[in-house]
């Protein structure tokens, strides 16, 4: 097991009704004015921004808001939103939304905080001292951002998708209502499941060794996200099938998956992050349309490592051999992907790129040569682009 720290000073409020504390959570900072952040427009259809307005007015909170927050948010808007909080004096900002909402309110809080342009962190020219504290009232189970130390932002000028982390940025507290993730249509509801597992796959996958604490939880993690994402499919009210998926997603990136492994590999989030910044394609369902290719493409490195996932999570026989097993764990992935209606292919995802696309994405994914991606195999541009082209129509 690999030395590690593990520090999740995130205050977890979870079940139903929890959403009403919101004022008296926030009241606890001590704060002048509170930033309310939220997406394109659900929290005003659902009621929940009213009734979250109404609960910081109760508490005798002074807030602004500011909405239009899209999926793979825009610098643009974070842009606006710093602009605001200097104006209005924020020193606060609460994300109502999901994963989109919360790191667009990370990346205001770094803008804030900070002397400079914003984007430079994300650019990786220099390193954040400090964030405005965030709270987050979450609405969907996906992203893992009401925990975790990340955000991610798209630039529009080039579209390019970067995530940037630092410990400065992991909200206070978290809200969770199983109740308020009812509403979302499915699609999101199962491209949430699949990102929730990524997490904790691109953790599992790794070149460490002897983590069987670790590892236990992972598989039991990812094994309790496909019963529960097969229930949601068919009764999509299970309130009970709801919560434990919003508990696995925010278990799955806070660390603890992480703890005693060397990090994991992440080659499959960079390679999605290309394309959600270039097609605008839900990060979830994005991840499921490239994660096959990418791990037939890498699995040679550690077939022993993909036979546990096949064995252990996804039921299948141990045949003797690693490799065999290893495959046939990543068959039996593509299929559960497909059992709940998310894509296995590129094709299947509704995209077409161009080989100047998948070859330009290649290359923004590894920095135009300045970096490569994931630890199981390093892999450089011409690799990506092996992986985006094996993707298209997939297997
Ligand atoms: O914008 P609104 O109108 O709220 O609609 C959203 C959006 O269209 C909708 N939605 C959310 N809750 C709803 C709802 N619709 C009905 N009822 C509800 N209760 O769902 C859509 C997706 O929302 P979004 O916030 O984009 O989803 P998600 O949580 O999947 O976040 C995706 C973003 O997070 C990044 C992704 O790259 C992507 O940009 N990630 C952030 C990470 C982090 N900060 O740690 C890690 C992840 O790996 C990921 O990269
Ligand atoms: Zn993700």
């Amino acid at each position: 097991m690999n030395n590690f720290q593990y520090y999740t000073p995130t205050k977890v409020v979870f079940g139903r009704g929890t959403e009403e504390e919101t004022g008296n959570l926030v009241q606890a900072y001590g704060c002048r004015k509170v930033l309310v952040h939220y997406g394109s427009g659900s929290v005003k259809r659902t009621g929940l921004l009213e009734r979250i307005c109404r609960s910081l007015k109760e508490a005798g909170i002074a807030y602004t808001t500011l909405g239009g927050v899209v999926p793979n948010p825009h610098l643009s808007l974070v842009y606006e939103g710093i602009e605001l909080c200097k104006k209005e004096g924020v020193d606060f900002i609460l994300a109502v939304g999901g994963g989109s909402a919360i790191d667009s309110a990370k990346a205001i809080g770094y803008g804030v905080a900070n002397k400079g342009d914003v984007w430079d962190f994300y650019d990786r020219k220099r390193q954040a001292a400090a964030c405005l504290p965030i709270g987050a009232v979450l609405t969907i189970a996906a992203a893992g951002s009401e925990m975790s130390d990340s955000s991610v932002i798209t630039n529009e000028e080039g579209w390019i998708k970067r995530g940037y982390s630092s410990p400065y940025s992991r909200p206070r507290f978290a809200v969770m209502n199983p109740e308020l993730t009812m509403t979302l249509p499915e699609y999101q509801t199962m491209s949430g499941c699949v990102d929730i597992m990524m997490h904790t796959m691109e953790r599992y996958l790794n070149r460490a060794e002897n983590m069987d604490l670790t590892d236990g939880i992972s598989e039991h993690l990812l094994r309790t996200v496909m019963k529960h994402a097969a229930i949601l499919l068919k009764d999509p009210e299970n309130y009970e099938s709801r919560a434990e998926v919003m508990w696995a997603g925010s278990l799955s990136h806070n660390g603890l998956t992480g703890c005693g492994t060397d990090g994991g590999d992440w080659a499959s989030h960079q390679i999605e992050h290309e394309l959600g910044g270039m097609f605008d394609v839900a990060h979830g369902a994005g991840l499921a349309a490239v994660w096959g290719s990418w791990a037939r493409y890498v699995v040679s490195e550690r077939p022993g490592r993909f036979a546990k996932l096949a064995v252990n999570v996804m039921g299948v026989a141990d045949c003797g051999d690693d490799m065999q097993t290893a495959l046939k764990g990543i068959e039996a992935m593509e299929a559960f992907y497909r059992s709940i209606n998310m894509p296995a292919s590129l094709k299947e995802l509704g995209i077409d790129p161009t080989d100047a696309q998948m070859k330009e994405m290649a290359e923004k994914c590894c920095f135009w040569g300045r970096r490569t991606v994931g630890c199981i195999k390093a892999l450089q541009a011409e690799d990506v682009y092996k992986i985006y082209q094996e993707a298209r129509v997939g297997k």
